[in-house]
């Protein structure tokens, strides 16, 4: 088994244990990349913890946590208790100031000792699921898992496992570590990234190029607050961005990417509307609009169940620190952004071994 805790019991948590319940009894391989990694089905995935803040969701149950609200994820799987429950952790930047009435704490709950918590959860590694802009608490759980001797899956665009510091910190550690900001299986990154990266290479150059997303969860709305979203932006904007300059292309196109709106109606369904002009042969413009719908959460997930058993490859084989491959292919800002193409490449050199 693989036994992971999740720090954030919100939308992505309950996609991915869905997920895991799902395959565990479903096994035809629809709706996943890899069947299969390293001998690890889906169902060798384990949660055996759980923390957050929301006194709906703190000594309750997983099964009965992950539906509670906010959550508004699709249920496509009926999730048996877990026996245990969601235990607190501390608060720090998680909340915004506008989110108080969406995440509402309990200063009465008591917080539990995060690192003593990882410790005896006999985790391998813990999956950071917190709200955009919680820079201060995902460092804190980094810190916490580092001390108590767990790996880190950072979901989040707070640059942690992409940054040299914390990539020394986990191998000091004998720990690996994967991240930041997971990308989606088949999201507006990922769709962004593909449409550049052909463009480019059939000859075609951009001018300028707009990627809106619009969507109604918590995850949108925390982002409604410009200083929360901004590190959102650069991940994004930087998962484009570093194409241009892979291909060597002569000039950087005007970009603005990132989430635009929050609209509640929409709950977990984001739309992502994309828009690229510039030229084709003989110098000739041309211009794509491009309107992709999908269910949030769920997208995330298929890459989560995938990045869980790649990093427990990787930690079998003895490998420390951030693994390259498994952040490129999983996450918006790895620290080095390759093409789709090279991503595909590397991964499938890993997963050889
Ligand atoms: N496709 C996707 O959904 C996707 C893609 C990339 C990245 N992400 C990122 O993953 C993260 C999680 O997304 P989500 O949709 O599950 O968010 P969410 O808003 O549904 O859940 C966040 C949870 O974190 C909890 N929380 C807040 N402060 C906390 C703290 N200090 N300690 C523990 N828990 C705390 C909240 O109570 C809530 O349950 C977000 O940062 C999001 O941007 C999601």
């Amino acid at each position: 088994m693989i036994k992971v805790v999740v720090i954030g019991v919100g939308n992505c948590a309950s996609s991915l244990a869905q997920g895991i319940h799902f395959y565990n009894h479903n096994r035809a391989p629809f709706g996943l990349m890899h069947a299969q990694i390293g001998g690890f089905q889906p169902g060798d995935i384990q949660i055996v913890g759980a923390i957050d803040v929301d006194h709906r969701k703190v000594g309750k149950d997983l099964a009965v946590a992950l539906k509670s609200e906010p959550n508004c994820t699709e249920i496509f799987a009926e999730l048996p208790d877990f026996g245990f429950n969601v235990v607190k952790g501390p608060v720090l930047d998680g909340v915004a100031e506008h989110m108080k009435q969406r995440f509402v704490v309990d200063d009465a709950q008591k917080v539990v000792n995060v690192e003593d918590y990882l410790r005896e959860s006999g985790a391998d590694f813990a999956i950071c699921y917190l709200p955009v802009g919680s820079d201060e608490a995902a460092k804190f759980y980094a810190d916490a898992a580092i001390k108590a001797g767990v790996g880190f899956i950072n979901a989040i665009p707070v640059f942690i496992c992409s940054t040299p510091e914390w990539d020394e910190r986990f191998a000091k550690a004998g720990l690996v570590c994967a991240g930041d900001d997971i990308k989606s299986q088949f999201g507006a990154t990922f769709l962004n990234r593909l449409l550049v990266e052909h463009m480019i290479e059939r000859g075609f150059s951009i001018d300028d190029l707009y990627q809106l997303n619009v969507g109604g969860n918590t995850d949108f709305e925390n982002m409604i607050d410009e200083s929360r979203l901004s590190s959102k932006r650069i991940s994004k904007t930087s998962a484009v961005k570093t194409l241009f300059n892979e291909f060597n292309s002569e000039k950087e196109p005007c970009l603005r990417i990132g989430p635009s709106d929050f609209v509640p109606h929409l709950k977990d369904t984001k739309i992502c509307y994309i828009n690229v002009r510039g030229k084709q042969f003989g110098n000739v413009p041309f211009e794509l609009e491009l309107k992709l719908t999908v269910h949030d959460s769920p997208n995330s997930a298929g890459v989560m169940i995938d990045v869980i058993r790649m990093l427990k490859v990787a930690k079998d084989r003895g490998m420390k620190g951030t693994v390259q491959p498994v952040s490129s292919y999983g996450f918006k800002h790895p620290a080095i952004n390759e093409t789709e193409t090279d991503v595909r490449k590397h991964l499938e050199e890993f997963l050889v071994g």
